[in-house]
């Protein structure tokens, strides 16, 4: 979910609406604004629904208020629908509040509450959340709004970030924070709260990022106090230098970010790469990697742990790392790992995936492999997110801001962060001889332009492709070796945006299950690059073939074989196997994109999905 709030000169409600319209791609399902109209009143507005929705019931609020705050929601307790969508008030209508996250006790708190009289409109968890605050406050008439938060917070566990205004403290915002992110934004004058630092770019650089377990209280007056929810401790804040641009985060012409963050590849890559590989030198250099060189040296295993698409680049790092460091790596999905009692040594390097740096699931793994000992690691595309803070080390990917939903070019920066990883880890252990070394670089180094040929190449083929599959129903993906992960994501791309049922198959586990499925009307995307077991590859095409399967086919340029047998063929330029799947990708993120918008799907925000998961 979204949040965002405004305190200061301009209007809010113009600020809150920007605003939510940029974090929208954290939830779609409903939107909510209130603002303090002046006269110590608030008044709410909120729909199920998306932004736009709700601009179109609200704009009587417009050039009301210098005060306000909005949230856009991805639902977790409570179908989306106006009664639960945020902000909601409390029963003397005074406190207003907006919450992401989940309180797990709030049935029992809830309990508490009626029996004390009080009354719920919504299914929510936030709504008696913002009664506790009422509760403490009515409890004790010298029990200011802040410290009835902190009360509040203080019997809730869960995770959240809140917001919360009311109606006798004009100009005043409290928020808290337990597990999502909320940054606060320094103007001259005016203060600016959200999930993420996109909403109030433009208007100030200057921000800080509240810490797990901390509160503000917000005010024109008194400026930001922050305080620990549990002690009441003062925090003197870091403030923090932001260096996101506008540009960044707007689409620049494209149509959908999604498409905007295909196109971007050749640099996000790059920039991933740039002041780390030196080719000419021969080195890679990584701070985070060679501060802490005798705890991977001396690491019995690794372990990678991510969700999602993040969890099929920590896939290609198995492979990466096994073959050039030779070390024992295993990949797990961060919400098993952290519940199924696993065995972590402090001779244990455990490496985190995430884009955002605030999946909860991500998020609990590793802090339960830090309380066991092991060393902590993170890849991370979010500066400054939850997880690169509690990270031991890490590197970041330099993708810039994904806003599309489907991950497309964090994947193929985190895939590049692994590459350099284990090429710098095997040169160091002696396991990569110097010249396999320095050919693996320089072809690593020729990978953003390779991906500018395969974006040139393919982008007009792939809608051809595209406009023959729009009424598919289901899809298989497959591949070998390194593209068995790009055939899982390949498929995870066109599920997300598509709605098309897709599995991704290691091809020569077809013969196990999958050929069931195979006749005149299953589309199967197989990757066969001439370095990695091509001839193998070769037969499993043959098998497709034989059962009259429709096969797309990612072939390097110049192939024959497997495109003699394919009913459709994407070229890509030949590169090493183990960095395939980073130019493989790219057309595959292109054919699940125009078969989505053929479809007629709201690429960006694909329903039921979010982009930063940090709730269970
Ligand atoms: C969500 C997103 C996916 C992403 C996954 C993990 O499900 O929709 O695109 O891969 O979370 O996110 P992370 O930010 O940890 O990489």
């Amino acid at each position: 979910c979204g949040i965002v709030g405004y305190t200061g000169f301009q209007d809010a409600y113009d600020i809150v609406i920007n605003g939510l319209r940029r974090l929208e791609y954290r939830g779609y399902d409903s939107a909510g604004i209130v603002l303090e109209d002046g006269n110590n009143k608030l008044e709410v507005e909120k729909t199920k629904g998306k932004v736009e929705d709700l601009v179109n019931i609200s704009s009587q609020l417009k050039g009301k208020a210098k005060i306000g705050m909005g949230h856009t929601r991805w639902a977790t307790h409570g179908v989306p629908s106006d009664r639960n969508s945020h902000p909601h008030l409390s029963n003397n209508g005074k406190l207003a509040i907006i919450h992401n996250g989940i309180i797990e006790n709030y049935d029992t708190i809830k309990t508490m509450l009626t029996e004390k009289g009080f009354t719920f409109k919504s299914e929510t968890d936030t709504e008696v959340l913002v009664n506790l605050i009422q509760y403490f406050m009515d409890l004790n008439t010298e029990t200011d709004f802040p410290t009835a938060v902190r009360y509040a917070l203080n019997e809730v566990y869960g995770a959240y970030a809140i917001t919360v205004m009311h109606e006798d403290y004009p100009g005043v915002l409290v928020v808290g924070r337990l597990g999502s992110p909320l940054a606060i934004g320094i103007g001259d004058k005016e203060y600016f709260i959200a999930s993420d630092a996109s909403p109030f770019v433009e208007f100030t650089k200057e921000a800080i990022y509240l810490e797990e377990g901390h509160m503000a209280t917000i005010s024109l007056e008194n400026g930001v106090d922050i305080r620990t929810i549990t002690e009441n401790s003062k925090i003197v804040p870091e403030i923090q230098k932001l260096k996101l641009s506008l540009e960044q985060i707007e689409k620049s012409g494209y149509e959908h970010f999604m498409l905007k963050e295909i196109f971007e590849q050749p640099k996000s890559v790059h920039d991933t790469m740039r002041g780390r590989l030196l080719v000419e030198e021969g080195v890679i250099k990584m701070a985070g990697i060679w501060d802490h060189i005798e705890k991977f040296k001396n690491a019995n295993r690794i372990i990678i742990i991510a969700c999602g698409t993040s969890w099929h680049a920590g896939l290609i790092g198995e492979y990466l790392i096994e073959e050039y460091a030779r070390i024992p790596v295993e990949v797990e999905y961060a919400s098993e790992f952290r519940y199924r009692n696993p065995i972590i040594t402090d001779k244990d390097v455990v490496i985190a995936i995430s884009q955002s740096g605030e999946t909860a699931d991500t998020m609990a793994a590793l802090k339960l492999a830090k309380e066991r000992g092991a060393f902590i690691y993170g890849i991370c595309n979010v500066v400054d997110s939850s997880i690169a803070r509690i990270t031991d080390a890490g590197s970041y990917t330099h993708a810039g801001p994904e806003i599309g939903v489907a991950s497309t070019k964090a994947f193929t920066a985190q895939l590049t962060i692994l590459s350099l990883i284990a090429l710098k880890l095997g040169k160091h252990n002696g396991n990569l001889g110097n010249a396999d070394f320095m050919s693996l670089i320089a072809e690593l180094d020729a990978i953003p332009k390779k991906i500018e040929d395969v974006l040139s190449s393919t982008h007009e083929l792939v809608q051809d492709i595209a406009k023959d599959f729009i009424n598919a129903t289901n899809f298989l993906y497959l591949g070998r070796g390194y593209n068995y992960p790009a055939a899982l994501e390949g498929a995870l791309k066109l599920k997300e945006i598509s709605y098309i049922h897709a599995e991704g198959y290691p091809a020569a586990e077809m013969k196990h299950g999958p050929i069931a499925l195979i006749d005149e009307n299953m589309p199967i995307v197989i990757i066969a690059p001439k370095k990695g077991h091509y001839d193998k590859i070769v037969s499993n095409v043959q098998e497709i073939k034989a059962r009259k399967g429709k096969v797309i086919a990612v072939v390097n340029s110049g192939d024959t074989q497997v495109s003699q047998m394919s009913d459709y063929v994407i070229e890509i330029p030949e590169t090493s196997e183990c960095f395939s799947p980073i130019v493989a990708s790219v057309p595959l993120q292109l054919l699940a994109y125009y078969i989505a918008v053929y479809r007629g799907a709201n690429v960006d925000q694909p329903r039921n999905l979010a982009k930063s998961v940090t709730v269970e």
